[in-house]
């Protein structure tokens, strides 16, 4: 078998990266209670860099205290973190790997226990899985929410980040806006398709203000929430068309909310690559103007490598595989694939530990 696709070179807006094989992000409880880099934070990111890695998405990076969703989670709510995450941005361009960080908010999917202070969302609606109720966002907050968002990707990019990415899925904050199913505002935020765009929009909106227009922006969203009266692949298509329309440069699709967590972080049980379908139609949708990047058991490089020539995704996502044996993309480069250390998702380790709560 020959691996052509995952080692071409790709752009996503002006950056270029050097294969197509992703780490999406993955929280690691790797960084210190203020959301600080540590040496650990840094040291597992290089040593996936140094094996080859094309593009590193930092775990998700909290814009506020308030939404902070895990122990130990990197931060990216205040200027003093900068520094920490420039130490990292260094160590991983070192080794030629582009590196973006996920900015993100937790919203009603986090615990006042967690943040040490009360949480919030678009409508006080608790999430079933952390059962603590949600303050209603008002719209003062809202347009802080916004700015919060802006001047976190201004400090990505004043760290060395090569982009940012938006977690607009998993049933988190900006997730929960854009849903029918957490969002009852009856205000310019809730409501009507259009009203529930407007927060992760107006989040885009304010982004690109602050990095500009060759900084790339990338939008990761669950395709489908798998939950009654949530967003489905027919919303979502044609979400993903506003989110191009826009000037988004890439989408990152997953699948999920905390509810049907299964989907976010699939176990065994779960097929091999079962989101590529919902990102071969996201990409038909927007005619493939920007690239999409596909995540969800891709743990075989031949799969990846076929996803590719298939055309259904321009990037892989392989996360566990990664965490499994940092030195895949190399192997598969140097024609050792059969020595590649593989994850089986049994789900023991890299998710049991972030739950310290
Ligand atoms: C995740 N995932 C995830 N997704 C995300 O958008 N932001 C995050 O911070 C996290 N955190 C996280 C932690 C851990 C330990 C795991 C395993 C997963 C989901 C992740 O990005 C990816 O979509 C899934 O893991 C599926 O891809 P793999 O691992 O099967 O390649």
């Amino acid at each position: 078998f020959t691996f052509e696709k995952i080692l071409e070179p790709i752009q996503i807006g002006p950056m270029k990266v050097r294969n197509r094989i992703v780490m999406p992000p993955m929280v690691t409880n790797y960084a210190a209670t203020d959301g600080a880099v540590t040496e650990r934070f840094k040291a597992y990111h290089q040593a996936r860099a140094k094996g080859g890695v094309g593009f590193i998405i930092v775990e998700a990076a909290y814009v506020q205290p308030n939404g902070k969703g895990f122990q130990n989670q990197v931060g990216i709510y205040k200027d003093e973190l900068i520094s920490g995450l420039r130490n990292l941005t260094d160590a991983v361009h070192s080794y030629g790997a582009k590196i973006a960080v996920q900015l993100y908010h937790a919203g009603r999917q986090t615990t006042s226990k967690v943040t040490g202070m009360s949480i919030v969302a678009p409508s006080p609606i608790p999430c079933p899985v952390k059962q603590e109720m949600p303050k209603e966002l008002s719209l003062e907050e809202i347009k802080e929410l916004v700015e919060a968002f802006g001047q976190a990707a201004r400090r990505a990019k004043e760290a060395g980040f090569d982009a940012v990415e938006i977690h607009g899925g998993h049933g988190y904050l900006v997730n929960q806006f854009l849903s029918p199913y957490s969002n009852k505002r009856t205000d310019e935020y809730g409501g009507t398709f259009e009203n529930r765009m407007k927060f992760p929009l107006e989040v885009i909106q304010r982004i690109r203000k602050e990095v500009g227009e060759s900084f790339p922006i990338i939008y990761r969203m669950s395709a489908e929430e798998y939950v009654a009266g949530g967003l489905t692949l027919d919303d979502t298509t044609v979400f993903a068309r506003k989110l191009v329309e826009a000037g988004i440069d890439a989408l990152h699709i997953s699948g999920g909310v905390y509810e049907t967590s299964a989907m976010i972080i699939q176990p065994a049980a779960i097929p091999q690559g079962c989101f590529v379908e919902n990102a071969a139609a996201i990409k038909k949708a927007i005619n493939g103007e920007v690239p999409v990047l596909v995540a969800g058991r891709i743990k075989d490089p031949v799969m990846a490598e076929q996803i590719i020539r298939e055309g259904k995704a321009d990037l892989v996502s392989m996360g566990r595989a990664l965490l499994a044996d940092p030195e895949l993309p190399k192997k598969v480069a140097e024609g050792k694939a059969e020595t590649i250390r593989k994850c089986i998702a049994c789900n023991q380790g890299c998710i049991d530990r972030l739950f310290l709560d």
